[in-house]
């Protein structure tokens, strides 16, 4: 691990130089708008960049990026990175046994080379989101176990090597665990037992070397079971010297809970294990409509969740689940609630923003 962690260094020294590349490298048939990347000063790329080569993220709703310029041009403009919110999972590359299609990740892959952005891919295996061929197999027994283990090397093997050097890095096992910080019991669980894990981070490993791999989670931001639970996980892969590169803190927050404790000191003892951490999903919260003190409050816990990532030197990219409050998975999963993002639904900047893009700044200025 400590050869993959040195790569790490020296690739996020050249990160410019590997921009270019992809760059030069982009195909030309573009389906979403075609965007001017936006490097100017003062926005959350650029910021970030100068804060210790630190990539900022967003995760994409492809429909909107196809259809919206207004979508488009703010997200090539302000983030250096791209997350599919769903195009590459499961239940969307094959629908249908045996049908691959990553036509959807292939045109967000192709905007984001164009626009000099890097792609983390999400997510591999998971107990959600599965094509219904294989949650309904593996649910009535139709599919054995010896079939399922087979389909899920065989899933992690295609899509890896389809995103072969395009997919920087990848959440090889989304959402692991319980709230106690024990192994959930999905499919996977059930199938291959807790060995599921370390296979899983092998043959992305074979696939793809060079991608990082990660083991991402919500509820794991301040020290506490589920956490816990991460950490030993993690301490144990490393052990048999399986290959993860990096933990991801999904960081869904809602303002009505105290702001993770302790988050950064967290961060870093995961960092202590020579391994990357990222923010992967952020967003904070509110009650609709929302007040003003409301959206003040979320606008600290963002830029607390900024500042946590740029407290520690392995906390390589800050990923917001959504950049728009006009595409957002909250209202549909918590009724009631919304308004979680760092732009309004007219695409303008809240204080959310402002908090971010100033938490940028100071840690840039720091370092000059
Ligand atoms: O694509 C179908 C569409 O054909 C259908 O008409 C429509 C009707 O409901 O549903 C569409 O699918 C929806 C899908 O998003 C794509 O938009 C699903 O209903 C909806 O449940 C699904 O939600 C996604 C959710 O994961 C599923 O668990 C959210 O957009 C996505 O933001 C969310 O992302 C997860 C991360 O992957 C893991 N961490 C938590 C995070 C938030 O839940």
């Amino acid at each position: 691990m400590g050869g993959k962690s040195r790569g790490l260094r020296v690739a996020l020294a050249a990160a410019p130089a590997a921009l270019a590349t992809l760059a030069t490298t982009a195909s030309p048939a573009a389906a979403a708008p075609s965007v001017r990347a936006g490097q100017g000063t003062g926005t959350l790329r650029a910021l970030a960049a100068a804060a210790g080569h630190r990539w900022i993220g967003a995760a994409v709703d492809t429909t909107a990026l196809a259809h919206e310029r207004g979508y488009a041009s703010v997200l090539a403009r302000q983030f250096s990175s791209v997350t599919a919110e769903n195009v590459m999972k499961w239940e969307t590359v094959e629908s249908r046994r045996g049908a691959e299609d990553y036509g959807q990740a292939d045109r967000l892959v192709a905007f984001a080379r164009r626009n000099h952005m890097m792609v983390r891919g999400h997510n591999l295996v998971w107990h959600s989101q599965l094509p219904a061929w294989l949650a309904q197999g593996a649910d009535d027994g139709t599919l054995t176990h010896a079939q399922l283990s087979s389909i899920l090397h065989r899933h992690v093997v295609d899509e890896v090597s389809h995103f072969r050097g395009r997919v920087y890095a990848w959440d090889v096992v989304n959402e692991p665990l319980n709230e106690d910080g024990t192994l959930r019991e999905t499919v996977w669980y059930d199938a291959l037992g807790r060995s599921y894990i370390a296979k899983a981070l092998e043959w992305a490993h074979a696939a793809d070397p060079r991608a990082k791999l990660y083991l991402n989670d919500y509820g794991i931001e301040a020290a506490g079971p589920k956490s816990d639970g991460m950490y030993a996980l993690a301490k144990s892969l490393l052990a048999l010297h399986v290959p993860l590169d990096g933990i991801g803190f999904e960081s869904h927050l809602d303002i009505r809970y105290p702001f993770p404790a302790g988050m950064a000191r967290n961060l870093r003892r995961f960092a202590a294990l020579g391994l990357d951490v990222a923010v992967t999903e952020a967003d904070v919260r509110i009650a609709l409509p929302g007040t003003a003190a409301e959206r003040a409050r979320q606008a600290d816990d963002y830029g607390r969740l900024v500042e946590a990532c740029l407290s520690v030197r392995r906390c390589v990219s800050f990923t917001v689940w959504g950049f728009t409050d006009r595409h957002s998975w909250i209202p549909g999963f918590f009724p009631g609630e919304g308004a979680a993002d760092l732009y309004d639904r007219s695409l303008q900047p809240k204080p959310a923003y402002r908090a971010v893009h100033d938490a940028l700044a100071a840690a840039g200025s720091s370092r000059s």
